[in-house]
């Protein structure tokens, strides 16, 4: 258990970082973070600038996680900011028993979530899972822990593991050097906790974190 980079098969995107850095403003990351219609489908400067699903960013990822994770379709697996629910789709193309669920805070990404998930899908903040302990194979989650304060980020990642049977994934924004971490500046709208790798390493030992993770490191 530990870093892992599972998200290699991920398509890489070409972020046009000094670009945003320069116009956006405080007030676009007041809107971002209501992670509203805005946020998901708005301008470019308020988030994703249109959250459309394509089988190519989930598909051969969530093989990796199978694959890694030795999952079946008896296993179970929780995607903690789950959005619209795209990564989860995918799980199912790949393993059609497997149970899944999602949690999002947001209202606008589950009641535009797809069909073929959505009644797998709840409202629910990551600080406070809605599942018991140990019901699941499986916790993932990616770029989402980050966008609570670091108390609530240590509550987080301790609710991922409640739910967890032991395995679970997290992604973080995060820098190793002076220049990742001004790229990572221009380009936050919605993270509250974003430091070095080892600052985040140092958070889970705190916690007793024994899940995997990686980062988000804005290139
Ligand atoms: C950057 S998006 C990532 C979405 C998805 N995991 C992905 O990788 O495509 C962050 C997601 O976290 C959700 N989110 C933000 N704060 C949250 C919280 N406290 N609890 C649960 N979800 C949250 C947002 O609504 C949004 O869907």
């Amino acid at each position: 258990m530990g870093e892992i980079n599972l998200l290699d098969r991920y398509p890489q995107a070409k972020r046009p970082i000094d670009e945003r850095g320069a116009l956006v403003t405080t007030a676009h990351r007041q809107v971002a973070r209501q992670f509203g219609r805005e946020y998901f489908d708005g301008e470019r400067l308020y988030g994703y600038g249109g959250y459309s699903y394509h089988p190519r960013f989930w598909q051969e990822t969530v093989k990796r996680f199978a694959d890694y994770y030795r999952l079946t379709n008896e296993s179970s697996v929780l995607d903690v900011g789950c959005a619209k629910g795209y990564m989860l789709h995918d799980f199912k193309e790949l393993l059609p028993g497997l149970n899944v669920a999602g949690v999002d805070i947001s209202e606008y990404a589950l009641q535009h979530s797809l069909e073929s998930v959505r009644p797998f899908l709840r409202i629910g903040n990551a600080t406070d899972l809605p599942f018991p302990d140990n019901a699941f194979d499986l916790v993932i989650s990616i770029n989402t822990v980050h966008n609570l304060n670091l108390e609530d980020c240590r509550q987080a990642l301790k609710e991922i593991q409640r739910v967890s049977k032991g395995a679970a994934f997290v992604t973080m924004d995060a820098w190793r050097t002076e220049e990742e971490r001004e790229r990572l500046l221009k380009w936050n709208l919605t993270a509250l906790t974003y430091m070095e790798v080892r600052d985040w390493k140092q958070v889970f030992e705190e916690i007793d974190y024994t899940g995997d993770y990686y980062w988000f490191i804005a290139a």
